[in-house]
């Protein structure tokens, strides 16, 4: 899943919490700018480490519960009453660690072995490359609660045809490439009727500072657009959670995929 964009976690000990398939996990830049992903889970006594959607470590992870630090890279630092315990096997104690990697920018994490990144998205690099994604910075981002389960949003997205420069990434990813910005979305299941769906538009750094820029009127015409689309999503979960509905195929490349997952 894409958790991020690197722009995020620009700099060591910046980080981003992210739950995935109901685990709470920490994806944060070492001190060697590495980006690594780990369980929110103190492996002393199993006590939620991280509380805030995003941040910066100052140069460890704490745990408050009893003091225990880590490194950013998830070695465990400190154990106060316990480092001197015999047998205290300190290496065995670090974050447990999920796979991370960055792909155009694009932070990805696996609970699962993942399939590499590179060859996941071959098709995509040299439509994407271009856009110089790992540049861009974010220039206005926009959360949206819909009431909807997160199949139909994706749906949504990938059943648009007409679009010629809009990828969907399964399972929770939309890139949308234009000349001179992009609009990247995650989306993020809140309940079987409920996503939240983050949208950033990222620009070039020095985009800013020219006359023609107009992020504003981007946005604006983007976010219309967006909740457009939702409320059709909004619209369909409606249809689907009656009994009188009866299931359809419309974006068959995204069911074939989904039924891949769910059965692999
Ligand atoms: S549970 Fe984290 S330090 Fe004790």
């Amino acid at each position: 899943m894409c958790v991020a964009h690197q722009g995020e976690l620009a700099t060591p000990g910046e980080f981003v919490l992210r739950e995935v398939a109901g685990e709470s996990l920490i994806a944060v830049r070492g001190a060697d700018g590495t980006v690594r992903a780990f369980y929110n889970v103190c492996r002393h006594r199993g006590s939620r480490i991280c509380e805030v959607a995003r941040g910066r470590f100052p140069s460890v992870i704490r745990c408050v519960h009893h003091n225990w630090t880590y490194e950013l890279d998830g070695r465990l630092r400190g154990a106060p009453h316990s480092s001197d315990v015999p047998d205290f096997d300190a290496d065995a104690l670090a974050l447990r660690q999920v796979a991370a990697g960055v792909w155009e920018g694009l932070i990805f994490v696996s609970l699962a072995p993942p399939e590499p990144l590179e060859a996941a998205c071959a098709q995509l690099r040299a439509e994407v490359a271009p856009l110089t994604l790992p540049m861009r910075r974010a220039a206005r981002s926009i959360e949206y609660d819909v009431a909807a389960n997160w199949k139909l949003p994706f749906e949504n997205y990938a059943e648009d045809y007409g679009r010629t420069r809009f990828y969907s990434i399964f399972p929770n990813l939309f890139v949308g490439l234009h000349p001179d910005y992009a609009m990247v979305h995650t989306l993020w299941p809140e309940g079987p009727a409920r996503t939240r769906i983050h949208c950033d538009w990222l620009f070039l750094p020095e985009a800013s500072g020219r006359d023609d820029f107009r992020r504003d009127d981007t946005v604006a015409f983007w976010d219309k657009i967006n909740r457009q689309n939702w409320h059709a999503c909004e619209l369909s979960q409606l249809g689907v959670a009656v009994r009188s509905n009866e299931p359809g195929s419309i974006a068959a490349v995204f069911d074939r995929e989904y039924l891949r997952t769910m059965v692999s």
